[in-house]
């Protein structure tokens, strides 16, 4: 496994799989892995033959007050995993790599980078938009894999390809859940046992939307706001709480064939987010 720290370096690398005429595919994350990453990593080499992973905590997508200081960076830990799921290259910069003194271009999805994640920690998807774009530059991957655990991102990255004509596929995998339904994510780690117990609530809040949904009922608007009590209840602060247009994120009045429903809440001093792609069988 290569271990690169410079672009020319992973430049390098991927020229020379080109030669061997190689597929190649990318998963950009920022460390601290677990299965739902190692999933990714799994979809990439069942359909790639040569698997770049990224690890770099971004600090662009983090606004003030973030959790960019204690963000999980196990290095070690992380590269073992990665030699053992099969991963040919990892590219660790360093912050000064990809943003060197006076780096001042950004790239701006509008308007979904401005709603609910957008909306709550403005800032956040300029960061990813531009991190993501320049990964795939350096990379110039086949196709490059996100997770749906993070639905308005894999949209905003997939909408930032088109419209810059990336010659790049974005596949879009699976939420990875920890038995009893939390969907895994680096930031579990912050929570204590009993939070731990009440994060369980974003997911049960999906659920119950989801069963809501399918049962019948028509007012979309009032599902949300019985998710956000249900969460307030189970003692978690929402952010939002929403029954969305699965492509334009806008919240719906009523129900339609496919939709997802997304919910963001603080847990103590965590903040998570979770969705749920619901669809209702075509009455005929
Ligand atoms: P990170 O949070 O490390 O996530 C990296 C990738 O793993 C993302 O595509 C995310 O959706 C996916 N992922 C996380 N938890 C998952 C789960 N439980 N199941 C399936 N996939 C999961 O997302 C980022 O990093 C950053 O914003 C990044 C895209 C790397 C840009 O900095």
């Amino acid at each position: 496994m290569i271990i690169a720290e410079q672009v020319a370096d992973v430049r390098r690398a991927v020229r020379d799989a080109r030669r061997r005429d190689t597929t190649i595919g990318c998963v950009p994350t920022m460390g601290a892995l677990h299965a739902g990453h190692e999933s990714l990593i799994e979809a990439c080499r069942a359909e790639c033959n040569f698997t770049a992973v990224t690890i770099f905590v971004n600090p662009t997508q983090f606004g003030p007050g973030e959790d960019f200081d204690r963000y999980p960076r196990p290095l070690e830990e992380d590269l073992a995993r990665c030699r053992r799921a099969g991963v040919d290259l990892v590219f660790v910069p360093a912050v000064e790599t990809l943003y060197p003194a006076a780096f001042s271009t950004y790239v701006d999805v509008e308007p979904l980078s401005r709603v609910l994640e957008g909306a709550s920690r403005p800032g956040h998807f300029r960061g990813v938009a531009t991190v993501v774009l320049k990964l795939l530059n350096i990379v110039e991957p086949d196709r490059a894999y996100f997770g749906r655990k993070d639905f308005q991102q894999q949209l905003l990255v997939r909408k930032m390809c088109r419209e810059l004509d990336l010659a790049v596929e974005i596949r879009t995998c699976p939420t990875v859940r920890e038995p009893d339904g939390l969907a895994l994510s680096s930031r579990n780690r912050y929570l204590n046992p009993g939070e731990r117990q009440t994060a369980l609530a974003l997911y049960r809040s999906l659920q119950l939307a989801q069963g809501r949904l399918q049962d019948g009922e028509r007012d979309a608007p009032a599902i949300a706001s019985d998710m956000r009590q249900f969460l307030e209840t189970a003692g978690a602060r929402p952010d939002y709480a929403i029954i969305a247009d699965p492509e334009s994120l806008d919240e719906l009045t009523a129900p339609r064939q496919n939709m997802v429903a997304l919910v963001a809440a603080r847990v103590g001093r965590t903040r998570l987010i979770d969705n749920l792609p619901i669809t209702l069988e075509s009455r005929a």
